[in-house]
């Protein structure tokens, strides 16, 4: 087993050495809004670059979480984008492009857009019972898997 401290360390330094762009899903709430809030705290004042595009559905939580972030990490760059239902495949599409045109902007023409870190905590998933929509979802490709 892994001491907790060794990979706070390791996550840490990871953040701070290199210039980072992050994806975290869910990001306005429980999980991904701690997650966020790491890597802001990780990269801090003085690490490399760190982009990070939190994902969700409720913009006003999402400029609080910026306005805290940048408290921290104050050279970060946090984006808010938003998502309407993530169990939807043509919304999961749609999320994906604003990334990747907003990733292309960044880059010089040479470069491809990346990112480096994806952190996936939206709550499309429940454990109780399925639950149809309207069109092709991801639900119906995870539930099968339980
Ligand atoms: N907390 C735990 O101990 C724990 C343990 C194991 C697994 N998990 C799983 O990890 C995931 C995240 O947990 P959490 O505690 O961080 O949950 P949470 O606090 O409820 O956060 C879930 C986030 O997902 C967003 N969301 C929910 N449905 C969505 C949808 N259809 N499309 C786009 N965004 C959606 C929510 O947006 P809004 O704020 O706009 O509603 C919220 O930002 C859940 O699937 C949970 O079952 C949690």
């Amino acid at each position: 087993m892994v001491y907790l401290d060794i990979v706070k360390s390791a996550n840490i330094t990871l953040v701070k050495s290199q210039p980072l762009v992050a994806v975290v899903t869910g990001g306005t709430s429980g999980i991904g809004e701690a997650t966020v809030h790491a890597l802001a705290t990780a990269r801090g004042k003085d690490g490399k670059g760190l982009r990070v595009y939190i994902v969700g559905r409720k913009e006003g939580v999402a400029k609080s979480i910026i306005s805290e972030c940048l408290k921290v990490c104050p050279k970060g760059d946090f984006r808010f984008v938003r998502a309407e239902d993530l169990s939807l495949l043509k919304d999961v599409d749609r999320v994906c492009t604003e990334i990747t045109k907003a990733e292309e902007a960044e880059m010089a023409t040479d470069q491809k857009p990346r990112v480096d870190v994806l952190v996936m905590c939206h709550a499309h998933l429940s454990f109780e019972g399925r639950h149809g929509t309207s069109q092709p979802s991801l639900y119906h490709y995870v539930i099968p898997l339980f």
